[in-house]
């Protein structure tokens, strides 16, 4: 099936089969890297996405549920060439190993930051409740989205 959906502000098109994932229709047939496959069973928010301005878990939405939506991935979080201040955040604070939850966490830090600008401890720790790390132990993820908050 044939759907249309805007994706980083454009108007897109692709052929996805009835059972596929927003996932994997951004990644294969759309060309947006990105937002990282891991677990594809919502548990680990590798994956994360603004699907109407709400963050959602792209392995989880089929593709087709998002035809005639407005998606946004980490791809265009940032305007023009340069890094979203979050992403700037994550790269100073040396928040970033292996870099596969990356891409998620720096959405859910964005949507978490552009609704609360000054958010608490807490409520940095809910906001990322469903982004999994294995690899840094979150201190430093959490020193990241403080720095992007002080700069906001
Ligand atoms: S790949 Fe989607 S939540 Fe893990
Ligand atoms: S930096 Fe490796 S999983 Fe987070």
């Amino acid at each position: 099936m044939r759907i249309e959906l805007t994706v980083n502000g454009q108007r897109q098109e692709a052929d996805v089969w009835e059972g596929e994932s927003l996932l994997f229709a951004l990644r294969e047939r759309l060309g947006l890297p990105g937002s990282k496959n891991a677990c594809e069973q919502g548990e680990c928010g590798s994956c994360s996405v603004l699907l109407d301005g709400s963050l959602v878990c792209a392995c989880l939405v089929l593709a087709a549920q998002a035809g005639g939506h407005e998606v946004v991935t980490v791809e265009g979080l940032s305007n023009g060439d340069g890094l979203h201040p979050v992403q700037e955040a994550f790269v100073e604070a040396g928040a970033v190993q292996c870099g596969f939850c990356t891409p998620g966490l720096v959405v859910a830090a964005a949507e978490l930051l552009r609704q609360n600008s000054d958010p608490s401890d807490d409520e940095i720790r809910e906001a990322l409740s469903g982004n999994l790390c294995r690899c840094t132990g979150y201190a430093k993820i959490f020193d990241a989205v403080r720095l992007a908050a002080e700069r906001a």
